[in-house]
């Protein structure tokens, strides 16, 4: 039996007037946990419950895989990158960058997030005494973007920095617009063909001169960052390198990947603070009472674990990531429904986190689900802001990381404040967003002699 669902013109017309997560939590409360709209030639089937989310990336995960619905990212973004790419390719990247990304591997860059912030921090000094307005999210997406920047390619250069920050935003915000609008062949000269193809060309120019340079270098001396180490990598059976192609794919991926994301973690986490002071107080007493006037270290971390679960709730509450789909590449079937090869899963950590079989009081922000004992009894499968599974993010611990030394760093010395009266809104622009962003005003904690 087919799932049911909304009609396709219902669907729409429920997007047009109330935006995409309203449309579908709608659909979801009428229609239950699996529900299916209608795509003309394509189905969609949504699985809000953890089982579903289980089945797909784990125990049912080889009737699924990245392929249609991923074209536009692989065509437009990241080509053969780990995040669009199947089959054995994407094994052997998986095997081969997993090492980059573990506990241990993260660690040294550790010390550049730490200097990235403080800098935010030193910035923030001065728009607390002027007493401005800033677009919080912007402020994050600058510090992000230097972080994973310097992290691959080890650069210092801040213009460079921005100017590819720029590009894959172009490039990103292109693959976007492809999906939900009209699709113009790359040929037709159009103001936003033209605008990508330079980005992309940018983009593409920047690395490949970036490995061209250190090929021509001594590998002994050579930076320990992503790109040394996708460089010096090699195909366990083979003992193939990445081709030049693959490195700058792979480069794109991670770069695409990995500063969006937290930097929305962020934003949204100065949204919570300033929506929710008994959090923010709880935060603050965590920071003031472990870290007395000492400095912010991995170690120090330890004993910030409020300060985590504060994160983790941010990613519950509003996962950057709301939405990510499998296709179908075998019959199968979810929560009695069938879910026919060949058609699309959508499955939703916005949802999901959501459930309210699993969370008590499912909006409220109430980092304290995040105790350990509290943590233990859910189901494993609630909880997905990375997704799941062997296609899980490979960066979840350098994203969670880096949010948890920034917001330790930030919070002890600053509480930024929400404009008077103002209410975010809510929206699905690929990524979850802020439709009128969140303008907010850094202001000092007191005391002030923290550092
Ligand atoms: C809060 C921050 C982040 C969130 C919420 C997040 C979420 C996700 C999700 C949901 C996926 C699965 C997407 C899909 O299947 O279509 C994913 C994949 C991925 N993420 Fe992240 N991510 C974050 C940060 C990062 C960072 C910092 C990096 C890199 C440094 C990164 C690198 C990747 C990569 C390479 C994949 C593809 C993995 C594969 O297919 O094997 N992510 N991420």
């Amino acid at each position: 039996m087919l799932p049911p669902g909304p009609g396709l013109l219902a669907f729409i017309q429920a997007v047009r007037t109330r935006g995409f997560l309203d449309a579908v939590e709608q659909a979801w409360r009428t229609h239950g946990d699996v529900f299916r709209v209608g795509l003309g030639a394509r189905t969609l089937t949504f699985a809000m419950h953890p089982d579903a989310v289980q089945q797909v990336n784990v125990t049912g995960r080889k009737r699924y895989d990245k392929r249609a619905s991923y074209d536009g990212v692989r065509d437009f973004l990241i080509g053969e990158g780990i995040a669009a790419s199947t089959g054995d390719l994407w094994l052997r990247q998986r095997r081969l960058m997993a090492p980059f990304f573990t506990h241990s591997g993260i660690r040294v860059y550790a010390d550049l997030m730490l200097r990235d912030t403080q800098r935010l921090a030193e910035r923030w000094e001065d728009l607390a005494d002027a007493g401005e307005e800033v677009e919080i999210a912007a402020e994050m997406t600058r510090v992000t973007a230097s972080i994973i920047l310097k992290a691959m390619f080890s650069t210092e250069a801040m213009a460079s920095i921005h100017r590819m920050k720029d590009a894959v935003e172009i490039m990103t915000a292109f693959v976007s617009q492809r999906m939900t609008g009209l699709r113009v062949p790359l040929w037709v000269p159009t103001a936003t063909n033209r605008r990508y193809i330079a980005a992309r060309d940018y983009a593409h120019g920047t690395i490949a001169a970036l490995i061209e340079e250190r090929r021509a270098s001594d590998p002994a001396g050579w930076p320990d960052d992503l790109l040394s180490r996708l460089m010096n990598a090699r195909d366990e059976e083979t003992g193939e390198a990445m081709s030049e192609a693959l490195l700058r794919d792979e480069s794109i991926t991670v770069f695409f990947a990995g500063h969006e994301t937290t930097a929305r973690t962020m934003t949204f986490a100065w949204y919570a603070l300033a929506a929710h002071p008994e959090a923010a107080a709880r935060l603050h007493a965590e920071l003031d009472r472990e870290l007395g006037d000492g400095p912010v270290t991995v170690d120090a971390l330890r004993r910030l674990p409020y300060t985590l679960q504060v994160v983790k709730e941010v990613l519950r509450l509003h996962p950057p990531i709301p939405f990510y789909v499998r296709d179908a590449v075998a019959d199968d079937e979810i929560g009695g429904f069938t879910i026919p090869s060949g058609s699309a899963v959508m499955l939703s950590p916005y949802c999901t986190h959501r459930h309210p079989e699993i969370w008590a009081d499912p909006e409220a922000f109430d980092p304290d689900r995040w105790s350990p004992e509290r943590e233990a009894q859910r189901h494993r499968f609630a909880y997905h802001p990375f997704a799941a599974g062997p296609r899980t993010c490979l960066g979840n611990n350098f994203s969670l990381l880096e949010s948890h030394l920034m917001l330790a760093v930030l919070a002890r010395r600053f509480a930024p404040r929400l404009r008077e009266g103002f209410t975010p809104r809510w929206e699905m622009q690929g990524v979850l967003s802020l439709g009128e962003g969140l303008p907010m005003v850094i202001a000092r904690r007191a005391p002030r002699s923290f550092h």
